[in-house]
């Protein structure tokens, strides 16, 4: 959570980093606030409450012109979002300002002892005590900045990204990462620094990403450095970055949403290209090809992941067991991290996060490590910290997923773990070629399938119009589209701010069914599926409670479209794959419910895309 953006060179420095916070806006955007320092060495501040629009407001008629600068767009963890919380903060001498991602955990026992050495602090937050400390430790030890630095993070617990800026010296930018992301972009004599690299990649292609205890010192004229706490130099290994700034833009769309809806057939594509192979009869998921003793001998496969992630895990709990009858649990990375873990070597561990910056989950890859498990990663974003501290993995190739709601980054999950499945069940043969087959020739027909169910999107947004004004929704599946349930009852939750509660269909006449009368809307995920039969049950037991209900069924359905009070058909699928086929009209009906209700479809309050904190 939290974007920061830093900025050294001859361009605007102003505009650089405005446009690189709308580009992190998504990360949070609760305040958004910019340091600058002149070019004559004045340091200028300006911070205020809300999104990036009104940090651009705030600063008309100030001055605006800079060396060098940093930017950061908030998700606040300490103290509320406030002008006074916002970053930049400062040391109480004004001398450095400081933008930081993450979160201190020791920061009151730090912010005691500063103030009893007489400091005083304005904000509530943990950013604070870090820029006080290191002002503190440079005025007493006489030190340099970046000396400070380090001596100031070798004193933190918790975890951090930051950039600083001093007073004075328009020629310098310094920025440090403890399990918070950042990267540097290398240009043509000037140098960039955020979160992730969207602020930079139209200027550059050329990245360093900064590992874990690194600090990078960027000077004017000279090339980067970088150095452990200890002042040691680090290397500084240059990656070239493939993402292009069309798909960082909304593309004629009203929000990137949408967008990222209708592009799923691409994404879908692009994740399937390469891995299902000879005419859908072999699938290579090359981190499993290389890896093929850890999957042969798995006796256990333990998914961690969180929000829409653990939805796709549970998908994936089903795909799993279903063709390779290994058995899974799917936890929460963040109950897993302190719920006394019991892994061995022959565990497997997957780790599935769009962003691959998720705090709970990153946490549940070391702990799997160190206990000796084999982690194989599912992210997104190419380069990010779970794909680098993983043993091994395989991207889903969706593209950057802007929306803070997930769409297309679930149906990538989705995908990939029905090819790990189909790829672990053809190393240990618990498929015949003629079952692999089936489904390798069913996945090349998805994209094609997945575009049928968008061209249902007129109906959907007419249909939204019918709900829009519920104040409480059940979602139900079962078997395979329980999960969906669950997760198209979170998108509705995201974005349009309504109550939606997923449930295994069954489980309904155990407790929500006395919740449904006329005002309580149904949706119900019904494929034709071996469940099917039951579900029907399920849908006349809403039914005969008087409830409203909305069903996703196969194309041709009759039985419950003589039911239901609304259908949306899909096209057949085989049961396995049919989570990606019947999600996408969920994600329609939110998105057009949001929109009817005005809300902020592409941030919605509270939420920030990248969650790096507990
Ligand atoms: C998705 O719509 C959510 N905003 C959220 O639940 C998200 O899936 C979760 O925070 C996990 O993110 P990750 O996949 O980047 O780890
Ligand atoms: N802890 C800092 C704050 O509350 C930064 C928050 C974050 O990175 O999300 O302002």
């Amino acid at each position: 959570m939290c974007g920061i953006v830093g900025y050294l060179g001859n361009g605007n420095v102003y505009d650089i980093l405005i446009k690189g916070l709308h580009r992190l806006e998504y990360r949070g955007y609760d305040s958004a606030g910019i340091a600058l320092v002149n070019p004559q060495g004045a340091l200028g501040i300006y911070k205020t409450k809300g999104k990036v629009d009104n940090l651009e407001a705030y600063c008309v008629g100030k001055d605006l012109t800079a060396g060098v600068g940093i930017a950061h767009t908030r998700w606040a963890t300490h103290g509320e979002p406030s002008d006074t919380n916002a970053h930049p903060h400062y040391s109480e001498d004004g001398e450095i300002a400081v933008v930081h991602n993450g979160t201190i955990e020791n920061y009151k026992v730090l912010k005691d002892a500063l103030v009893k050495h007489g400091c005083k602090f304005h904000s509530e937050t943990d950013t604070e005590v870090l820029v006080q400390l290191i002002e503190y430790i440079r005025l007493n030890t006489g030190c340099d900045l970046v000396t400070a630095v380090r001596k100031a993070m070798k004193k933190i617990v918790g975890a951090y990204a930051i950039a600083v800026v001093r007073k004075g010296d328009p020629d310098t930018l310094i920025a440090a990462r403890q399990s918070s992301p950042l990267v540097i972009g290398i240009g043509d004599g000037e140098t960039f620094l955020a979160s992730d690299a969207t602020p930079f990649v139209e200027y550059t292609k050329e990245a360093v990403y900064l590992k874990d205890g690194e600090v990078a010192v960027i000077r004017r004229g000279e090339p980067l450095k970088i150095t452990n706490l200890d002042n040691k130099t680090a290397e500084v290994d240059v990656h070239t970055l493939e993402m292009s700034i069309s798909e960082l833009e909304k593309g004629g769309y009203p929000h990137f949403i949408l967008k990222e809806i209708f592009q799923q057939p691409g994404t879908l594509r692009d994740c399937i290209r390469g891995r299902v192979i000879n005419n859908g009869d072999t699938i290579a998921v090359s981190g499993i090809i290389d890896n093929k003793e850890k999957f042969l001998k798995a006796r256990r496969i333990v998914i961690v992941a969180c929000g829409t992630s653990w939805h796709a895990g549970l998908i994936g709990k089903y795909l799993i067991q279903d063709m390779c009858h290994i058995p899974v649990d799917v936890e929460y990375a963040s109950e897993f991290r302190y719920s006394n873990p019991v892994l061995t070597s022959d565990d497997v561990v997957i780790a599935i996060s769009q962003s691959g910056e998720t705090a709970d989950t990153l946490a549940a890859v070391k702990i799997a490590r160190d206990m000796g498990a084999f982690v194989f990663g599912i992210s997104n974003a190419v380069g990010s910290s779970i794909p680098r501290e993983t043993d091994a993995g395989c991207y889903i190739h969706v593209g950057p997923e802007i929306g803070v709601a997930s769409t297309k980054a679930f149906t990538g999950q989705v995908m990939v773990l029905t090819l790990v499945a189909m790829a672990i069940a053809q190393l240990r043969h618990t498929l015949t070629q003629e079952q692999l087959s089936n489904l390798g020739h069913a996945i090349l027909q998805i994209p094609d399938a997945v575009e049928k169910v968008l061209k249902l999107a007129p109906m959907l947004e007419r249909l939204s119009l019918t709900f829009t004004y519920a104040h409480n929704f059940l979602y139900l599946g079962r078997g395979y589209s329980y999960p969906v349930a669950l997760e198209g009852a979170l998108k509705l939750k995201e974005i349009s701010y309504i109550h939606a509660e997923g449930y295994p269909a069954a489980e309904m006449k155990h407790g929500p069914i006395a919740l449904i009368d006329q005002e309580m809307p149904s949706v119900i995920v019904a494929p034709k599926d071996h469940l099917y039969e039951k579900i029907v049950s399920n849908v006349q037991q809403v039914k005969a409670r008087g409830g409203r209900i909305l069903a996703i069924v196969t194309k041709g359905d009759k039985t419950i479209r003589n039911l239901a009070d609304h259908v949306v058909e899909v096209p057949p699928m085989p049961e396995c794959l049919s989570p990606i086929i019947t999600s996408i009209p969920l994600q329609l009906l939110s998105y057009y419910i949001a929109v009817n209700k005005g809300k902020d479809v592409d941030m919605p309050r509270n939420l920030a895309k990248s969650v790096t904190v507990e």
